[in-house]
């Protein structure tokens, strides 16, 4: 068999070449849509490696050896490997002498061995001036009106210009076209960038500066081995971005905020505010919602958690979702929204449009920041205190930061049950704590206690989320607000997660507890037939 020769073929490459042991090797994978390294295995490991080939969005396979990267958020860098071998899936740029064909029943896949002395030092040296010239001479306010084939033309053309005219070291033929591939992925589109968005995994990007680019994946804070060309190169990608949005960045706004076309959050800040070069986070848009009975796959949840709080979700309860940035609030709203029936008038109000409910009588509010001239704001409380005139059955607040926690609480109290918001706290004490802190920061004057009482009676139940150390998300708190005792707002744990050690695995060992507590909302499942079924997932029936 062609494949399984082409296998034994490379797996004595790696020995003659490496000449170390075995287990000090690693292969990795890099998909198109992924530079950083996916799979790592050891080395011994062959048959991934071979089902690999044969996706279709795989475009390098490797060897490297080094550190074994495992542990918690440690720092991930392909520098940290040699690339030993690469066999270039994709690119047809390597000679026929070089190439292999894998052919595997009707699957037929083409593999090309990289030439890696096409990146020899000459190279590099050409590379690196190109890189710096090509930022000069292409005219981006122009290439932005090009179709993306003109916009290809146009940079390749530029670069063989430089490359012709500028570039006095020798190339071969196979260098040129290398080069001037790799100057257009650079430049068009997001540039470096785009590999990155492209990658379902990675749920975060972070750039500190032109050569430490951060991704968090699968929980996982890496750093990955893209870079942008220097400081320059950086500031004219995030132009680009917020261009889309018709903002600009300069000395005058060094902050922007803007949305990406396919949804995501970017935010960068340059110098002089930024002191070490550009900084650009993106909170990547999730087109795949998180379904509440995947939490019992993910093991963020057992499956009695989800059973009950789809039945709290429906019956319209109150509820609060706490946690910290990116432990999963939203996530979870979504999740829990999937529960609220199609009959319902929902209005929705966000800062930024994340919450993607399915049913048909959605409306969708959205704040706006104020523009240039500080003029035009319009905040999340006249859009709750519009949409309280807009006749709901429910409100679902995408977030509160601030003094629409007032007009949330009325709303809450004032028949429009089954509201549901997220808060940013660390636990459902904290929630509550951050509530009483808002409503005291506006300026809206209620005494402590009857503010305590306002809280106690418009919630039902708080749900605590939770990035653990581990890197896994959790609910770890579904806590129900009792109500008032001595001034103080009384809540009941119903379900804990107890963490215990930690894994060999690196997973957070632990249980979920229920404390078969009886909450005091039973008569309102009872009102919705559910009754039953809610003792049922609180181990009480
Ligand atoms: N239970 C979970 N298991 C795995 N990933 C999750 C879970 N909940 C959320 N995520 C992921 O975590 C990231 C942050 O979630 P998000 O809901 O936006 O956080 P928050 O609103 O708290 O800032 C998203 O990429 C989301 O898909
Ligand atoms: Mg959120």
């Amino acid at each position: 068999m062609l494949r399984s020769s082409l296998t034994t073929q490379l797996f004595a490459k790696i020995h003659l070449s490496l000449r170390v042991a075995p287990e000090m090797a690693y292969y990795f994978v890099k998909s198109l849509a992924c530079r950083t390294t996916t799979a790592l295995r050891d080395f011994p490991i062959i048959p991934p490696f071979l089902a690999a080939t044969q996706h279709n969005d795989i475009s390098e396979i490797g060897y490297m050896f080094g550190k074994k990267l495992s542990g918690e958020n440690q720092l991930v860098d392909a520098r940290h490997f040699r690339s030993i071998e690469k066999v270039n899936l994709k690119r047809n740029l390597f000679s026929e002498k070089q190439a292999a064909v894998v052919v595997d029943g009707d699957h037929k896949v083409e593999a090309f061995f990289r030439d890696s002395s096409l990146e020899n030092e000459e190279y590099l040296t050409a590379k690196a001036y190109l890189t710096e010239k090509i930022l000069d001479n292409i005219e981006f306010g122009l290439l932005e009106q090009m179709t993306e084939e003109m916009k290809r033309a146009r940079v390749g053309e530029v670069a063989l210009r430089i490359i012709r005219e500028e570039i006095l070291i020798p190339l071969t033929v196979a260098q040129v076209e290398l080069l001037k591939e790799q100057a257009i992925d650079d430049l068009l589109g997001f540039g470096p960038l785009e590999v990155l968005l492209a990658d379902p995994d990675v749920s975060d990007i972070m750039v500190n500066g032109s050569k430490r680019v951060f991704v968090e994946k699968s929980g996982r804070i890496m750093l990955t081995d893209v870079t942008f060309i220097n400081e320059k190169h950086l500031v004219n990608v995030i132009q680009k971005i917020v261009s889309i949005v018709g903002r600009r960045v300069d000395e005058s706004s060094p902050m922007v905020d803007a949305r990406m076309p396919d949804g995501s959050r970017f935010n960068a800040i340059i110098p002089p505010l930024a002191l070490d070069g550009s900084l650009v986070s993106i909170r990547k848009f999730r087109r795949q919602k998180i379904s509440l009975k995947e939490y019992i796959d993910f093991g963020s949840m057992t499956q009695e958690m989800v059973k009950f709080l789809s039945i709290c979700g429906h019956i319209r309860l109150n509820i609060l979702i706490s946690g910290g940035t990116g432990s999963g609030k939203t996530t979870l709203l979504n999740a829990l929204s999937g529960n609220i029936s199609n009959s319902e008038r929902v209005i929705t109000v966000e800062d930024t449009a994340e919450l993607q409910l399915q049913q048909p009588h959605v409306l969708r509010l959205e704040t706006r920041p104020p523009n240039m001239q500080g003029a035009g704001e319009i905040t999340a409380r006249q859009l709750v205190k519009n949409a309280l005139r807009m006749r709901p059955d429910r409100i679902i607040i995408g977030e509160i930061r601030s003094d629409e926690v007032i007009d949330v609480l009325s709303a809450m109290n004032t028949g429009h049950d089954g509201s549901m918001a997220t808060i940013h706290a660390n636990t459902p004490r904290d929630a509550l704590s951050r509530v009483e802190n808002l409503v005291g920061m506006s300026k809206v004057n209620m005494s402590s206690g009857s503010l305590k009482n306002q809280i106690a009676s418009a919630l039902h139940l708080i749900v605590q989320v939770a990035r653990q150390r581990d890197g896994k998300r959790r609910v770890t708190h579904i806590e129900e607000v009792v109500g008032m005792e001595n001034n103080e707002i009384v809540t009941n744990p119903l379900f804990i997660f107890r963490p215990g050690q930690m894994g060999e695995d690196g997973v957070l060992q632990g249980e979920f507890y229920c404390t078969k507590t009886r909450p005091s909302f039973l008569s309102q499942a009872a009102y919705f037939g559910r009754e039953k079924e809610m003792l049922l997932s609180l181990g009480l029936e």
